[in-house]
């Protein structure tokens, strides 16, 4: 199996070093798309200011570096009612499967340009943290009705080489024909695994466990989140209200 996806790494530390966006940009282009649709945009981030003030709604510090592209995948269905005659019924771009079919789009595009990135020697990391302020965002980017900033994408040279991080075991997360019996000892292994990781990796070594993580993942402050559904009505997505 392919070395290179099996090990995969967030990289938030970049060289300052140009690289070929605009390769990268046509593989998010390449992707699959559910009914061929290509519901997403692809933004490249060029403006120094511009980037300050996504750092500023991310916290991310990696924006602060000089390196690396900035890229925001936006979730479009603007361009496919742009393309239907005035006064059309707009019902199936806007509602829940179109706004999915965008944020499968938006996510395929924007995997496959981390994958084709690590191929080529480059690393990044996806920043969800963009939906930290997806107000502002919108603002920042003039993104009009019906998109939503879905993802960002920092992709370049790599100035660090972290260690992998272990991941859940086969038994918790594969299934035959169904879904897995839950397995407790699974679990506790995979928690002394994430503990051994976490205590001896080369930066920012803490005490940890998968257990633990996941149960402080209760109090997270992500309330704002919760916003969300406010905001993608403004957006002009129909979705239903829990
Ligand atoms: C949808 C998504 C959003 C993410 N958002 C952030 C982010 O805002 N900031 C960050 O530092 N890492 C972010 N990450 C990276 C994860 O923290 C990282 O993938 C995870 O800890 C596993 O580590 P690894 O990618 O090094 O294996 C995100 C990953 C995904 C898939």
């Amino acid at each position: 199996m392919d070395r290179i996806a099996l090990n995969h790494r967030s990289i938030r530390r970049f060289k300052p070093e140009p690289i070929a966006y605009q390769a990268l940009e046509d593989v998010a282009r390449a992707t699959a798309s559910s009914e061929f649709l290509q519901s997403f945009t692809l933004i490249r981030v060029t403006d120094v200011a511009l980037r300050e003030q996504i750092a500023a709604v991310s916290g991310s510090a990696v924006l602060h570096e000089r390196g690396g592209e900035l890229f925001i995948f936006v979730v479009d269905c603007a361009r496919d009612i742009a393309l239907v005659p005035a006064g059309s019924d707009v019902h199936h771009f806007t509602n829940w499967n179109a706004f999915l079919a965008g944020c499968f789009d938006a996510t395929l595009a924007a995997q496959n340009v981390l994958a084709a990135a690590e191929r080529s020697g480059l690393g990044g990391v996806f920043l969800g943290s963009i939906l930290n302020d997806p107000r502002r965002m919108i603002d920042l980017l003039h993104l009009p009705r019906y998109t939503f900033p879905l993802l960002g994408l920092m992709v370049g040279v790599p100035a660090e080489d972290p260690e992998p991080k272990p991941r859940l075991p086969r038994q918790l997360t594969v299934g035959e024909n169904g879904y897995p019996a839950f397995d407790a000892a699974a679990a506790a292994d995979y928690d002394a695994t994430v503990a051994n990781y976490y205590a001896n990796r080369s930066a920012g070594a803490r005490q940890e466990s998968f257990t633990g993580l996941v149960r402080r993942h209760l109090t997270a402050a992500l309330q704002h989140r919760d916003e969300i559904g406010a905001i993608l009505a403004a957006q002009g997505f129909t979705l239903p209200q829990a």
